[in-house]
């Protein structure tokens, strides 16, 4: 069985896109948090995914699931983060429920692998920046779609190294 578990929220199909390319990559499982359960939160590593709605929200099938991250033990575990935005048009609420995940995973124990640079994106602000970095993977299909599969090359790379 595989040692790492994808779960994303999608509402329009764009990060469970992603969420599959990633978990290919990886040799995971891809989980959609719509059906996920608690036994699938309990692989070494997580690698959580969701869009970001309303002005900075999570995406709805994350918020309807939230208390199973809450249940989670997630202590130590090595847990990564993605998240679909639009800078151009939500730019003072970038991937905002990248952060909100990554917050939640954080307060519970959560090894936080996975970070990338803000360089190459234009936004003012994002609850997904931590010390001047996303704390996870950013991505744009709004405005930047010929960039998403070489990031999530790049990224799932960077993973492998971080996961050892
Ligand atoms: C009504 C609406 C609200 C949105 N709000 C935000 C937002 O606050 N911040 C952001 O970065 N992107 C926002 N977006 C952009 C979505 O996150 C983006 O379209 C994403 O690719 C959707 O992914 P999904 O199809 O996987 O849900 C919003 C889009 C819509 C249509």
């Amino acid at each position: 069985m595989s040692q790492i578990t994808v779960i994303y929220g999608s509402t329009t199909g764009t990060t469970q896109s992603a969420a599959e390319r990633i978990a290919q990559k990886l040799n995971a499982r891809c989980v959609d948090i719509a059906s996920a359960k608690a036994e699938d939160l309990q692989t070494p590593v997580l690698v959580l995914g969701t869009s970001t709605w309303g002005f900075g929200d999570l995406q709805d099938d994350w918020m309807s699931a939230e208390k199973l991250l809450q249940d989670a033990d997630l202590s130590g575990k090595k847990t990564a983060f993605f998240g679909f935005g639009d800078q151009s048009g939500f730019g003072d609420t970038f991937v905002d429920a990248m952060g909100i995940l990554c917050q939640t995973a954080l307060e519970k124990g959560a090894v936080l692998i996975g970070k990338t640079s803000t360089e190459g994106y234009s936004y003012g602000a994002s609850r997904a920046e931590i010390d001047g970095e996303f704390c996870g993977l950013a991505l744009d299909d709004a405005n930047q779609p010929e960039m998403t599969d070489a990031r999530i090359d790049a990224w799932t790379e960077q993973l492998l190294k971080e996961i050892g």
